[in-house]
Protein backbone atom coordinates (compact mmCIF):
# COMPACT_ATOMS: atom_id res chain seq x y z
CA UNK A 1 0.00 0.00 0.00
CA UNK A 2 1.32 3.30 -1.03
CA UNK A 3 1.92 6.24 1.83
CA UNK A 4 -0.50 8.05 0.11
CA UNK A 5 -3.53 5.44 0.24
CA UNK A 6 -2.25 4.47 3.78
CA UNK A 7 -2.96 8.22 4.78
CA UNK A 8 -6.17 8.14 3.53
CA UNK A 9 -7.02 5.00 4.79
CA UNK A 10 -6.14 6.34 8.36
CA UNK A 11 -8.44 8.73 7.99
CA UNK A 12 -10.89 6.54 6.34
CA UNK A 13 -10.34 3.02 8.38
CA UNK A 14 -9.89 1.52 4.87
CA UNK A 15 -8.63 -1.56 4.79
CA UNK A 16 -7.26 -2.46 1.27
CA UNK A 17 -4.01 -4.37 0.89
CA UNK A 18 -4.41 -4.68 -2.61
CA UNK A 19 -2.94 -1.68 -4.18
CA UNK A 20 -0.08 -1.88 -6.75
CA UNK A 21 0.03 1.88 -7.28
CA UNK A 22 2.83 4.46 -6.14
CA UNK A 23 2.34 7.99 -6.03
CA UNK A 24 5.02 10.78 -5.82
CA UNK A 25 4.93 12.19 -2.57
CA UNK A 26 6.53 14.73 -0.65
CA UNK A 27 7.32 14.09 3.19
CA UNK A 28 4.26 15.56 4.46
CA UNK A 29 2.24 13.00 2.12
CA UNK A 30 1.11 15.45 -0.62
CA UNK A 31 1.95 14.85 -4.64
CA UNK A 32 4.69 16.23 -5.55
CA UNK A 33 3.50 17.21 -9.53
CA UNK A 34 0.52 17.08 -10.91
CA UNK A 35 -1.78 14.32 -12.15
CA UNK A 36 -1.01 14.89 -16.29
CA UNK A 37 -3.51 17.10 -18.34
CA UNK A 38 -5.17 16.02 -21.11
CA UNK A 39 -4.60 17.55 -24.51
CA UNK A 40 -7.91 19.09 -26.21
CA UNK A 41 -8.61 19.23 -30.04
CA UNK A 42 -10.16 20.79 -31.77
CA UNK A 43 -13.48 19.15 -33.75
CA UNK A 44 -16.54 20.45 -36.32
CA UNK A 45 -19.31 18.37 -36.24
CA UNK A 46 -19.49 18.25 -40.36
CA UNK A 47 -22.17 15.03 -40.88
CA UNK A 48 -24.60 17.08 -38.40
CA UNK A 49 -27.46 17.78 -41.15
CA UNK A 50 -30.16 20.25 -41.57
CA UNK A 51 -33.05 19.82 -38.85
CA UNK A 52 -31.16 17.89 -35.95
CA UNK A 53 -29.91 21.58 -34.97
CA UNK A 54 -26.83 22.40 -34.81
CA UNK A 55 -24.33 23.65 -31.87
CA UNK A 56 -23.76 27.01 -31.87
CA UNK A 57 -19.61 27.14 -31.72
CA UNK A 58 -17.41 24.09 -32.12
CA UNK A 59 -17.09 21.90 -29.56
CA UNK A 60 -13.96 20.49 -28.38
CA UNK A 61 -13.65 17.04 -28.92
CA UNK A 62 -11.13 15.42 -26.41
CA UNK A 63 -8.96 12.07 -26.97
CA UNK A 64 -9.97 10.11 -24.44
CA UNK A 65 -6.40 8.92 -22.85
CA UNK A 66 -5.53 5.58 -21.44
CA UNK A 67 -5.32 5.41 -17.19
CA UNK A 68 -1.86 5.27 -16.09
CA UNK A 69 -0.34 4.55 -12.57
CA UNK A 70 -1.19 7.69 -10.59
CA UNK A 71 -5.11 8.05 -12.29
CA UNK A 72 -5.41 4.23 -11.62
CA UNK A 73 -4.18 5.15 -7.99
CA UNK A 74 -6.79 7.71 -7.74
CA UNK A 75 -9.41 5.88 -8.76
CA UNK A 76 -8.12 3.10 -6.03
CA UNK A 77 -8.56 6.20 -3.57
CA UNK A 78 -12.12 6.66 -5.26
CA UNK A 79 -13.19 3.54 -4.42
CA UNK A 80 -12.05 3.66 -0.76
CA UNK A 81 -13.90 6.89 -0.33
CA UNK A 82 -17.01 5.54 -1.58
CA UNK A 83 -17.77 3.03 1.42
CA UNK A 84 -18.71 6.39 2.81
CA UNK A 85 -21.50 7.44 0.37
CA UNK A 86 -25.20 7.48 1.92
CA UNK A 87 -27.08 6.48 -0.88
CA UNK A 88 -30.51 5.09 1.24
CA UNK A 89 -32.70 5.75 -1.83
CA UNK A 90 -31.20 5.40 -5.16
CA UNK A 91 -28.64 2.51 -4.04
CA UNK A 92 -25.97 3.57 -5.93
CA UNK A 93 -22.66 4.89 -4.40
CA UNK A 94 -20.15 7.23 -5.81
CA UNK A 95 -16.54 8.37 -4.77
CA UNK A 96 -14.87 11.01 -5.66
CA UNK A 97 -11.09 12.78 -5.44
CA UNK A 98 -10.56 16.12 -6.16
CA UNK A 99 -6.81 17.09 -6.34
CA UNK A 100 -5.76 20.44 -5.62
CA UNK A 101 -2.65 22.35 -7.30
CA UNK A 102 -1.69 22.60 -4.00
CA UNK A 103 -1.39 18.78 -3.98
CA UNK A 104 -4.12 18.05 -1.20
CA UNK A 105 -6.22 15.63 -2.31
CA UNK A 106 -10.18 16.05 -1.07
CA UNK A 107 -12.47 13.02 -0.98
CA UNK A 108 -16.46 13.25 -1.44
CA UNK A 109 -19.50 10.88 -1.48
CA UNK A 110 -22.80 11.68 -2.57
CA UNK A 111 -24.96 12.19 0.17
CA UNK A 112 -29.10 11.61 -0.34
CA UNK A 113 -31.65 12.82 1.40
CA UNK A 114 -35.71 11.93 2.12
CA UNK A 115 -36.05 15.20 0.40
CA UNK A 116 -34.96 13.88 -3.01
CA UNK A 117 -33.55 17.49 -4.09
CA UNK A 118 -31.66 18.01 -1.02
CA UNK A 119 -29.16 15.54 -1.89
CA UNK A 120 -25.78 16.40 -3.25
CA UNK A 121 -23.09 14.87 -5.98
CA UNK A 122 -20.11 13.45 -4.72
CA UNK A 123 -17.67 15.92 -7.13
CA UNK A 124 -19.70 18.35 -5.77
CA UNK A 125 -18.88 17.24 -1.98
CA UNK A 126 -15.39 16.95 -2.57
CA UNK A 127 -15.45 20.64 -4.40
CA UNK A 128 -17.23 22.15 -1.72
CA UNK A 129 -14.80 20.64 0.84
CA UNK A 130 -11.68 22.08 -0.98
CA UNK A 131 -12.98 25.44 -1.68
CA UNK A 132 -13.62 25.25 2.50
CA UNK A 133 -10.05 24.82 3.29
CA UNK A 134 -9.29 27.61 0.88
CA UNK A 135 -8.35 26.00 -2.54
CA UNK A 136 -9.14 27.89 -5.68
CA UNK A 137 -6.87 25.33 -8.05
CA UNK A 138 -7.21 21.86 -9.21
CA UNK A 139 -5.05 19.29 -10.91
CA UNK A 140 -7.83 16.28 -11.16
CA UNK A 141 -10.82 14.75 -10.15
CA UNK A 142 -11.49 10.79 -10.27
CA UNK A 143 -14.57 9.64 -9.81
CA UNK A 144 -16.39 6.20 -9.36
CA UNK A 145 -19.78 4.40 -9.21
CA UNK A 146 -21.07 1.57 -8.21
CA UNK A 147 -20.04 -0.43 -10.79
CA UNK A 148 -16.22 -0.52 -10.98
CA UNK A 149 -15.89 -1.12 -14.57
CA UNK A 150 -18.72 1.13 -15.69
CA UNK A 151 -17.70 5.10 -16.35
CA UNK A 152 -19.77 7.26 -13.81
CA UNK A 153 -19.75 10.19 -15.86
CA UNK A 154 -20.65 13.37 -14.09
CA UNK A 155 -23.96 14.94 -14.01
CA UNK A 156 -24.20 18.02 -15.53
CA UNK A 157 -24.56 19.91 -12.98
CA UNK A 158 -21.33 19.12 -11.51
CA UNK A 159 -19.53 19.47 -15.16
CA UNK A 160 -20.81 23.21 -14.56
CA UNK A 161 -19.73 23.03 -11.49
CA UNK A 162 -16.07 21.97 -12.07
CA UNK A 163 -16.33 24.54 -14.78
CA UNK A 164 -16.21 27.77 -12.68
CA UNK A 165 -13.19 26.58 -11.30
CA UNK A 166 -11.09 24.22 -13.76
CA UNK A 167 -10.10 24.76 -17.32
CA UNK A 168 -11.47 22.74 -20.44
CA UNK A 169 -8.13 20.94 -20.35
CA UNK A 170 -8.62 19.84 -16.44
CA UNK A 171 -8.32 15.95 -16.60
CA UNK A 172 -11.93 14.29 -15.29
CA UNK A 173 -10.37 10.48 -14.52
CA UNK A 174 -13.47 8.11 -14.81
CA UNK A 175 -13.10 3.82 -15.28
CA UNK A 176 -12.83 3.82 -19.15
CA UNK A 177 -9.90 6.73 -19.49
CA UNK A 178 -9.77 10.35 -18.80
CA UNK A 179 -11.06 12.75 -20.07
CA UNK A 180 -11.06 16.49 -20.32
CA UNK A 181 -13.48 18.61 -18.67
CA UNK A 182 -14.11 20.47 -22.19
CA UNK A 183 -15.04 17.78 -24.21
CA UNK A 184 -17.62 16.84 -21.33
CA UNK A 185 -18.77 20.57 -20.97
CA UNK A 186 -18.38 22.40 -24.46
CA UNK A 187 -20.44 25.57 -23.49
CA UNK A 188 -20.41 26.05 -19.88
CA UNK A 189 -22.63 28.81 -18.53
CA UNK A 190 -20.64 32.07 -17.71
CA UNK A 191 -21.81 35.03 -16.30
N1 LIG B 1 -24.40 10.96 -8.37
C1 LIG B 1 -23.19 11.45 -8.04
O1 LIG B 1 -22.81 11.51 -6.87
N2 LIG B 1 -22.37 11.88 -9.03
C2 LIG B 1 -22.67 11.80 -10.36
O2 LIG B 1 -21.89 12.24 -11.17
C3 LIG B 1 -23.92 11.19 -10.78
C4 LIG B 1 -24.91 10.90 -9.72
C5 LIG B 1 -25.28 10.48 -7.30
C6 LIG B 1 -26.46 11.34 -7.02
C7 LIG B 1 -27.39 10.36 -6.38
O3 LIG B 1 -27.10 10.28 -5.00
C8 LIG B 1 -27.05 9.04 -7.03
O4 LIG B 1 -25.81 9.21 -7.65
C9 LIG B 1 -28.06 8.58 -8.07
O5 LIG B 1 -28.33 9.58 -8.97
Amino acid sequence: MSRFIKHLSDFFAVTDDDDDFELPLDESGKLIRPIGTVRAVEHSFKTRSAGQGSPTGSPQQTEVLPLDDESRALLEIAKAVRDKAYAKYSGFHVGAVLVAASGQVYPGVNMENASYPAGLCAERAAFAAAITAGEREFSAIAIIGSDDDAPCYPCGICRQVMAEFCPPEFPVILSDGVYSLGSLLPHSFEL
